[in-house]
């Protein structure tokens, strides 16, 4: 037993009194490869007699196990050190402070300027069937926007959602009126691509049902909007329209705001800006998701964002929007 305690310590102390890296492998070969010190003993194991063999053998292998473990201990002490030192005089690194995006910081504001006038915010499926874009809106069986050369379809009955005027539907058939929702999010076509068209862009659909409500409050709701985004001298104009789901129908310009109305190249000389379309919701809608068309009426309405952040950054391409230039991102 003395001998196994003296054979014991004098390896491990042989170990632990490894210079470097290298030197620790070094002590690994000799103890633990092939022909090491430690596994030349299995050998002997043989040779031992018959009533010593057990604590021989736990022996031999009790050191194995200890010695491989020391040695990994000692490494990795070195490989630490061995580390590169910091160097506290080096400059600091810059820090990028992220950025929201220009779109985003439309919806933000149309959530806040529309949420002061007491409208919530709805949401609503991007994968939608063929009732709460087409049929509940009034859309008529042959109405071109449900052919698949405008629409992109998933399977039959079911598309990507052209429009979020679905949002109006799924909010209504929920609950009970009053609504006043907006539902800001990403509709889909089947486009070219240009520098005004993407298949993919986001709208923000605006729905108030109540009773006795008429197109003054329309006009008032659009006309305090616009003015909190774009300015107090921004004049709204309303062009009569049609619109399935609407009626009266209308789309809705502003004034100009980079010639205040006199004619640029931004206006196309026209002095106006066309943003969106809108509405007295038809009784047709009302009725289909059940609400009283004689008791209740309202108003719709659809923006589209990128137009509006478009005009509000002077942004030329809407693919500006979807293809992540930092150099871009960075300005807003
Ligand atoms: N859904 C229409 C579109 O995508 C926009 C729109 C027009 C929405 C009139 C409305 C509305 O709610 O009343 O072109």
């Amino acid at each position: 037993m003395e001998d196994f305690t003296q054979i014991r310590e004098g390896i491990l102390r042989d170990i632990r009194s490894s210079v470097s890296l290298e030197d620790a492998e070094d002590k690994r070969i000799k103890y633990l490869s092939k022909k090491g010190e430690i596994t030349l003993l299995f050998g002997q194991i043989k040779t031992i007699a018959p009533d010593k063999k057990r604590e021989f053998g736990q022996f031999v292998n009790s050191l194995r196990d200890e010695a491989l473990d020391l040695i990994n201990e000692v490494k990795a002490g070195f490989s630490d050190k061995n580390k590169e030192p910091i160097d506290t005089t080096l400059p600091g690194r810059k820090f990028y402070r992220g950025r929201y995006h220009p779109l985003n910081l439309i919806k933000d504001e149309l959530k806040t300027i529309f949420g002061q006038m007491g409208f919530s915010v709805a949401t609503g499926p991007e994968v939608e069937t063929e009732y709460y874009i087409f049929d509940a809106l009034n859309m008529p069986s042959w109405h071109p926007a449900r052919k698949t050369t405008d629409s992109l379809y998933v399977d039959k009955g079911r598309l990507l959602r052209t429009e979020t005027s679905s949002v109006q539907i799924r909010t209504m058939e929920k609950g009970k009126p009053p609504f006043r929702i907006i539902s800001p999010g990403r509709v889909y076509r089947n486009e070219k691509e240009n520098a005004t068209h993407t298949a993919m862009f986001t709208q923000c659909e605006g729905l108030y049902i109540n009773r006795g409500v008429s197109f003054a409050e329309l006009k008032g709701t659009l006309k305090e909007f616009f003015k909190a985004l774009y300015g107090k001298n921004t004049q709204v104009r309303f062009r009569p329209h049609f619109f399935p789901f609407t009626e009266p129908s209308a789309e809705v310009d502003v004034s100009c705001f980079k010639c205040g109305g006199a004619g640029c190249s931004l206006c196309k000389s026209s002095g106006w800006l066309e943003l969106g379309g809108c509405g007295m919701v038809h009784p047709k809608v009302l009725e289909n998701v059940g609400v009283d068309s004689e008791e209740f009426t309202g108003f719709a309405f659809g923006l589209g964002i990128e137009r509006l952040a478009m005009l509000k950054y002077g942004v030329n391409d809407i693919r500006d929007f979807t293809e992540n230039d930092l150099r871009f991102l960075e300005q807003f």
